[in-house]
C-alpha cells in the first residue's frame, strides 16, 4: 500500500517535472517570441504598421513609412537642415514609436526588392558545398586605437591607424544608406591565445605570436610592408577587440575586378594628382571608359558621399564582382581608415560629387530622409551600433560628425543644382523609373 502511494508520488512528480520542462522550453519562448517586435529588413524590428496603435501620426514624415505608395506627398516636405527643437531624442509625442531605425528601414524608400529567379548553376553559389566554407572565413582588424582618440593632424591618410571600430560603423552606415555594399561586419572580444592561437595548425601564423615585455599575448602580420613586430596588436593580457567580416567567396568562384579609382590620392609625401589641380577633371572622366557608358560613374558619386561621410581618404581603389559588368555595383570594401577625425571634414573626399555634380535620385531620397529629425543619421547609427557587441563602436562627437557632413553633401549638390539644374544632375536610374512605389523629391522646394 505504502510502496503504491510512494509509485504515485513518483510518477506525479514525473509529470510535474515534464509540465515544467515543456512550459519553461516550449512555452515561455513562444511567449516571449510573440511579445517581442517583428523583424523586418535589415534585421530591424519593423512595426507592422496596418491598424498599429503605435504607427506614427498621419501628417508626419514617418507616417508615410506605414503607408507604401503615399509616401510621395509627404517626402516632398522634407527640408534638407531641418532640425527638431530636442537634440538626439525621439519628437515629442513619439515615445510610443518603437524605434527611429525600425521606422526608417520600413519606410518605402527601403522596400524589399524582389529576389532574383536562379538563371544557372552558377547562381547557387552561396548553397554549393564549396561556398559553405567562406561562412566560417572572416577578414579582420584589430583594435589599435582608443575610442576617443583622434588621429593626429600630422598623420597622412596611408599611416593612419587601420581601425576595427571604422569597419563595424561602416558596415552599419552603408546599410542605412541602403547601399548593402559593404560585406556583413560585427565587432568581437576574443581571446587570440585561446581562439587563435591555440586552435591554429598554421606553423606561419604560430610564428606571429610573441608575449609583450608586459606579459601581454601579441601578434604581427606577415605581409610586404608594416608587418614588423613594431606594428604588432596586443591582448591585455589575451583579449583583444576585433572587427570580422564575412569572407566573399573565392576569386574562382566569384571573380572580382580590383580598378584604381579616378579620384586616386597620391601615396607618396608630396605628389598631387590631376583631379586635384584641374577643376575641369570630371569631363575628361565622363569620356573614358568605363565611365562614359554605363552607371559607373554615378556607382563612384555614392562610394564618394560614403567616404566623405566616414572621413576615409584612403580609397586608392575599388572591387567590382565581374559577373554584373560594367553596371555590376562597386563593393565597399576596406573602411578601416575611416572615423579617424570627427573634428575635420575632409572635403576633398567630395570632389567626385562636386566635380561631375551627379547623384542617383535614390541616392539623393535616402540623405534627405536622414537629414529629417524623425530618421536623424545620427540617431539611426547610434540605434543601429548599439546591437553590435563592442557597443559603444563610435564617439558622440563621431555620431554627430555625420549629421555635420550630411548637411555639406545636400548642399553640394544644392549647389549643382543651382548652376547646372535639376534635370542634369539628379539622375533616375533605368530600375527606379520601373518601380511601382516610386518615390519623388521636390529638390527645387
Ligand atoms: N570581406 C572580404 N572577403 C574577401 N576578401 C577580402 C575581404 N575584404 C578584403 N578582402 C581582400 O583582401 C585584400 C586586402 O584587403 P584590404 O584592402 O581591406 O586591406 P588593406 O590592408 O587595407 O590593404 P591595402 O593596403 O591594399 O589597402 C584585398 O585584395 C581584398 O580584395
Ligand atoms: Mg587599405
Amino acid at each position: 500500500m505504502l510502496g503504491l502511494r510512494r509509485d504515485r508520488l513518483l510518477t506525479l512528480l514525473l509529470l510535474g517535472a515534464l509540465l515544467s520542462a515543456d512550459l519553461y522550453f516550449h512555452l515561455w519562448p513562444q511567449v516571449r517570441l510573440q511579445l517581442r517586435p517583428r523583424r523586418g529588413r535589415g534585421g530591424c524590428s519593423c512595426p507592422n504598421s496596418a491598424g498599429d496603435p503605435t504607427a506614427p501620426p498621419p501628417d508626419s514624415a514617418a507616417a508615410t513609412a506605414s503607408r507604401p505608395g503615399e509616401a510621395e506627398h509627404n517626402f516632398s516636405q522634407v527640408q534638407p537642415g531641418e532640425r527638431s527643437e530636442e537634440q538626439g531624442g525621439r519628437s515629442a509625442g513619439r515615445q510610443d514609436l518603437p524605434s527611429k531605425l525600425q521606422n526608417l528601414f520600413a519606410h518605402p524608400l527601403y522596400r524589399t526588392l524582389e529576389e532574383p529567379s536562379l538563371q544557372g548553376p552558377e547562381d547557387t553559389l552561396l548553397s554549393s558545398r564549396e561556398a559553405l566554407r567562406y561562412y566560417l572565413r572572416k577578414v579582420a582588424r584589430w583594435n589599435r586605437q582608443q575610442r576617443e582618440e583622434e588621429t593626429p593632424e600630422d598623420y597622412f591618410y596611408f599611416i593612419d591607424f587601420q581601425r576595427h571600430n571604422a569597419e563595424i560603423a561602416a558596415f552599419h552606415l552603408d546599410r542605412i544608406l541602403d547601399f548593402r555594399r559593404v560585406p556583413p561586419t560585427v565587432g568581437r572580444l576574443l581571446n587570440v591565445t585561446k581562439e587563435i592561437l591555440e586552435v591554429t595548425k598554421n606553423e606561419i601564423l604560430q610564428s606571429v605570436f610573441f608575449v609583450s615585455p608586459a606579459s601581454n599575448v601579441c601578434f604581427f602580420a606577415k605581409c610586404p610592408y608594416m608587418c614588423k613586430t613594431e606594428y604588432a596588436v596586443c591582448g591585455n593580457p589575451h583579449l583583444l577587440e576585433g572587427s570580422l567580416s564575412a569572407f566573399l567567396p573565392s576569386l574562382n568562384l566569384a571573380p572580382r575586378l580590383s580598378v584604381p579609382s579616378p579620384w586616386i590620392r597620391s601615396y607618396s609625401l608630396a605628389g598631387k594628382e590631376e583631379w586635384e589641380v584641374n577643376p575641369l577633371y570630371c569631363d575628361s572622366v565622363k569620356q573614358t571608359y568605363p565611365y562614359n557608358s554605363s552607371n559607373r560613374l554615378l556607382n563612384i558619386m555614392d562610394m564618394a558621399i560614403f567616404d566623405f561621410l566616414i572621413g576615409n581618404m584612403d580609397r586608392h581603389h575599388y572591387e567590382m564582382f565581374t559577373k554584373f559588368g560594367d553596371d555590376g555595383f562597386l563593393i565597399h570594401l576596406d573602411n578601416a581608415r575611416g572615423f579617424g577625425r570627427h573634428s575635420h571634414d575632409e572635403i576633398s573626399i567630395l570632389s567626385p560629387l562636386s566635380q561631375c555634380c551627379m547623384i542617383k535620385k535614390k541616392t539623393l531620397l535616402h540623405l534627405q530622409l536622414l537629414a529629417h529629425p524623425d530618421y536623424r543619421l545620427s540617431d539611426v547609427m547610434r540605434e543601429s551600433l548599439q546591437e553590435d557587441q563592442l557597443s559603444p563602436v563610435l564617439t558622440e562627437p563621431h555620431l554627430l560628425a555625420l549629421d555635420r557632413r550630411l548637411q555639406i553633401i545636400l548642399k553640394t549638390v544644392e549647389g549643382c543644382i543651382r548652376i547646372h539644374g535639376e534635370q542634369n544632375v539628379v539622375v533616375t536610374e533605368p530600375s527606379e523609373l520601373l518601380a511601382p512605389n516610386s518615390v519623388q523629391a521636390d529638390l527645387a522646394s
